[in-house]
């Protein structure tokens, strides 16, 4: 079957303004959307720049807006669109570095400012840091996440009204550690997140868990950091 795509084409090296470039491609419903891009860089156009690493949902890199919906090019067949025409854009909120490729670097930058990492004082023990099945179990949605930014380019509060505002996956990594029974900072993120561009930025319109390639419940989890900061300043 014959499928055609409009693809957004920006190269800073030669492009004053960005344009869409049209393709048509012969694939099959079940072919996924990255197949497709990657026959258009093989037999079509070599220029045309996209990232992508392990094609099963893992690595988080070939986020990408299909059909105003973005999405990982990989998790996306065909099949599960209505029509034969797709429209690819870069994700939004981050800046465009080549055609769909974005630079992940703002929304890293954000993601370390929250200390993605366990911290824990205590003298490491020899073997590993026991966690009980329930204590693994409040993180256990969490830690799905692959880091491939939906979710905040998504949020209607990160693109209009709160460019500042931390975003929905630095949140989701900060709850898995606030969680996590083997860490010990939990006042210390708390505190850091109970601002107007923290975890108050927020404004609960579920964008993110709607999006989320790894059906994450991410406004659960913005919601649970929430409901701790408030009962921290009732104790
Ligand atoms: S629930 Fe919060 S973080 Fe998620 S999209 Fe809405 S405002 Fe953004
Ligand atoms: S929460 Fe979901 S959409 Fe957001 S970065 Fe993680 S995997 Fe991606
Ligand atoms: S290529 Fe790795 S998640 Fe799609």
């Amino acid at each position: 079957m014959k499928y055609s795509f409009k693809i957004f084409r920006f190269d800073p090296s030669h492009d004053r303004t960005p344009h869409y470039r049209d393709y048509e491609v012969e694939a099959d419903p079940k072919d996924r959307i990255l197949d497709c891009l990657n026959k258009i860089r093989w037999e079509q156009d070599p220029s045309l720049a996209f990232r992508w690493s392990c094609g099963h949902g893992v690595c988080g890199s070939d986020a990408l807006k299909i059909n105003g919906v973005c999405t990982l090019a990989c998790q996306k067949l065909m099949r599960d669109y209505e029509g034969s025409s797709f429209l690819l854009e870069p994700i939004p909120v981050l800046p465009v570095l080549k055609d769909l490729v974005v630079s992940m670097e703002p929304f890293f930058r954000v993601y370390r400012s929250l200390k993605p990492y366990l911290i824990n004082p205590q003298e490491p023990p020899t073997v590993e840091r026991i966690q009980m099945p329930e204590e693994r179990k409040l993180i256990e949605d969490v830690i799905k996440c692959i880091s491939c930014a939906c979710c905040t380019s998504s949020c209607p509060v990160k693109t209009t009204e709160n460019m500042n505002f931390v975003g929905p996956a630095a949140l989701v990594k900060a709850h898995r550690y606030i969680c996590d029974s083997r860490d010990t900072s939990t006042i210390d993120r708390l505190k850091s997140l109970d601002t107007k561009v923290g975890v108050w930025g927020c404004k609960t319109y579920f964008k993110c868990t709607e999006v989320c390639p790894r059906s994450i419940k991410v406004t659960k989890a913005i919601n649970q950091i929430k409901r701790k900061i408030r009962n921290k300043s009732d104790d």
